[in-house]
Order: C-alpha cells, then sequence, then structure tokens
C-alpha cells in the first residue's frame, strides 16, 4: 500500500491501511469497514444497468463493444433499486458532515438514481451535464445521438456547509462562471487503458478532465475521497495528481490490478489551482511594497485591459495620468467614472512578450516569494 503525503493531517487514523489503496471486494460490505463520517467526498460511477446487448455495428461494418459487462446485469429494476439503496447508504454513513456527493448516470438509471438518492435524505445540488462532442454514434439510426450523461452533485441535506471552489473554476473558465454543461471529451488516445492484447480494457473508464472537475471544484488538498465503483482508478489518478487522499473499492480483480499499476506512475503535482490559491482573500502587498522589492518600477506604464486607457507608476506607488497623480483605487473609479473601485482588478502592465499580465497577479508572486 502506498500513502503520498497530505497537506493536512487526516485526521482519520482508524482508516489506516484504506488510505490511498485500491481495494478488490464489493463496496457494500468494504465500505462497512469504514468509519462513520470519515471521507469529504464521494464520486460514484455505478452499473447503470443499460441492459443492452454487446455487439453493434459500425455502419462500415465492423464491430463496437458497447457495455455488456457481468457487473452490469441486474435482475430487475428492483434488484437495481435495492442494490443503489445499499451501497449509497453506506456512502451517506461514511460522508463527514459536510461533505459532497457526485453520482453519475444516463438515462437508463438516472432517475432512479436521483429518486432514491431525494428519498434518502440527500440535497441535489447541481446536476451536471456531461457533453460528449465525440459520442458514440447511435450506428442503426434509430434514436438520437446518445452524446450527454448526468452528473448529481449532492449534499447530505440541505444546511451542509460542502466545499465548493466557485472562484478557480471560474478561472479555468475564462472568467466566466463555471455552468453545469461541461464539454468534455471522451477517454480517448493515450489515457485509455488497454490490456495485455492491446483491446480497450474497460468498457466505461471515464477521462481524466471529468474528474479533475469534480475534485477541482468540490474538495481541497488533503481530503479524503471514495471511489466505491473504482474501475480503473481515474478518480484516485486524478485526487494523486492534484494532492488529494483516495479510497477505491473494485469487485474486478484485473480492474483492481490494473489499476493499481496506473496509480502507481501517477505522480503529484501542485500548482494554484489545486491548491486553491483563488480561493484565499488576495494578500495584503501593498503597491509601495511592489515597487521596493522591483515587481513594478517607476514609469513603468499600467493598461485597462483593452489597452483604452494608460497610466505611469510614480515613485510614491500612485499612478498618473496626465493630469493628476492618485492611488490605483481612485484612478481606476476616475477613469471609469464611478465612486469607488479596486485598482488591483482593473490595471495590467506589459510581460517580457508585451502580453497583458494583471496587476492583481504580482501580489500572488510577491507572496509565494516571501512565504513558499
Ligand atoms: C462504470 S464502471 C466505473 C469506471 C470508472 N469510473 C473508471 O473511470 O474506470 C463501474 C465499476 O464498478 C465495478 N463494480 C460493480 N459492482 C461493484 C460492487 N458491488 N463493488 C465494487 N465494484 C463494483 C465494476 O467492476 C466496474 O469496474
Amino acid at each position: 500500500m502506498e500513502i503520498i503525503s497530505a497537506h493536512r493531517p487526516l485526521e482519520t487514523i482508524l482508516l489506516g491501511d484504506f488510505v490511498n489503496s485500491v481495494i478488490n471486494e464489493d463496496c457494500i460490505e468494504g465500505m462497512k469497514r469504514l468509519p462513520d463520517e470519515s471521507v469529504d467526498l464521494v464520486f460514484a460511477d455505478p452499473p447503470y444497468f443499460m441492459q443492452t446487448g454487446g455487439i453493434l455495428q459500425r455502419t462500415d461494418g465492423t464491430k463496437f463493444m458497447g457495455v455488456d459487462d457481468l457487473w452490469d446485469k441486474f435482475k430487475d429494476y428492483a434488484d437495481y433499486d435495492d442494490f443503489t439503496t445499499k451501497w449509497l447508504a453506506e456512502c451517506r454513513r461514511v460522508m463527514k458532515k459536510d461533505a459532497s456527493i457526485w453520482v453519475m448516470g444516463s438515462f437508463q438509471n438516472i432517475y432512479r438514481l436521483g429518486y432514491i438518492m431525494q428519498n434518502m435524505g440527500f440535497w441535489i445540488l447541481n446536476d451536471v451535464i456531461w457533453s460528449k462532442p465525440n459520442a458514440v454514434p447511435n450506428f442503426r439510426g434509430t434514436r438520437f445521438q446518445n452524446s450527454h450523461e448526468t452528473l448529481l452533485w449532492c449534499t447530505k441535506s440541505k444546511d451542509c456547509r460542502y466545499t465548493f471552489n466557485y472562484k478557480t473554476m471560474k478561472f479555468l473558465n475564462g472568467g466566466k462562471q463555471e455552468k453545469s454543461v461541461w464539454n468534455i471529451g471522451i477517454c480517448v488516445g493515450g489515457e485509455r487503458l488497454r490490456d495485455k492484447e492491446g483491446r480497450k480494457l474497460h468498457s466505461t473508464q471515464k477521462p481524466e478532465k471529468l474528474l479533475y472537475n469534480v475534485i477541482i471544484s468540490s474538495s481541497k488538498p488533503g481530503d479524503l475521497i471514495l471511489d466505491p465503483f473504482f474501475g480503473t482508478g481515474t478518480t484516485g489518478a486524478v485526487a494523486k495528481k492534484t494532492g488529494r487522499n483516495y479510497i477505491g473499492f473494485e469487485l474486478d480483480k484485473t480492474y483492481t490490478e490494473y489499476a493499481r499499476e496506473r496509480l502507481s506512475k501517477v505522480r503529484p503535482s501542485s500548482d494554484s489551482v489545486t491548491r486553491l490559491g483563488m480561493e484565499t482573500k488576495p494578500p495584503r502587498v501593498s503597491m509601495q511594497k511592489l515597487l521596493e522589492c522591483a515587481y513594478i518600477r517607476p514609469g513603468q506604464k499600467l493598461f485597462s485591459k483593452d489597452r483604452e486607457r494608460e497610466v505611469v507608476v510614480t515613485p510614491s506607488g500612485h499612478v498618473y495620468d496626465g493630469q493628476e497623480e492618485l492611488s490605483i483605487h481612485k484612478m481606476s473609479a476616475k477613469l471609469l467614472g464611478l465612486a469607488n473601485y479596486n485598482g488591483w482588478g482593473y490595471f495590467w502592465l506589459e510581460g517580457e512578450n508585451k502580453e497583458l499580465v494583471a496587476l492583481d497577479s504580482l501580489r500572488y508572486r510577491y507572496k509565494e516569494k516571501v512565504k513558499p
């Protein structure tokens, strides 16, 4: 078993051997051994009970393997609902008070999942649509191409203080509020795990980008993430990359072994997104401090984002617009015709290649240097 160092100590010593490991066991039985209220986030990609025939024919006559795995078979809906209720009850028990849970599914099962979850007391925060630009076609042309799946993001009850890294997701979405429709391609190419014969190892391996959005939006570094249906270990791989901890249960021995091998190759990386640098209050660093430490210099030009407005930094840490010398806040308010404005968000400067760099980003850079 492999333990990666967490950014904050896990208070769950009792979890001991489970943390950062893949357990080859039925998740309902396995989860019973986890203590109450011990995980920060659950991601569950359960069997969908798709009830499809295995082999589909492409238009060129070649065969496409649909999901026809034994693990996706149930006697009937009552059997599926019973299974769903049991694993969800264990997830609910091991979730901390303010933890959240993502459960994904498709039209075959998502309505059952949502109904059962609401009846159990879960509170739905969003139903996120995973829209697939490269979805599998409807080969026979008998229905619309099914090009999305749904993720229910829920808390244990209505009043939970769950983690939502709003600013980080907005940053990742180019400065715009992230929406509940995510365009992410299905898992292909080098990311797709292959067996020894070069065949697709798992019929439903999820793309890492999907898990990246889930984990970055709703967990903190060092959090413990539980995935009861681990498959190829996508949740664990992204958790490890982003400095989170994981526990995975997987019934199938082969998938378990491949997932373990996949995880052994993942190296954690740390950047301001994974560390959620945008969620903390901006560091209190003055213009004078930035001048003193040569992050900016007197005479340097600052611009509005559209470059329409231009001012010059003065030796006192103010800015001059050709008429008067004011603080960055008073000057940005003046240029916008407002009573007050936050100049850190208004001014930009030119980087090495003449690209615009936010003045505000210098405060973060300064802070990182002074206190890594
Ligand atoms: C939809 S797949 C998950 C795929 C995974 N998200 C990935 O990216 O590889 C569901 C997985 O759950 C496993 N499974 C089914 N029933 C299980 C159970 N009762 N306990 C643990 N694993 C189970 C299956 O073997 C399958 O690998």
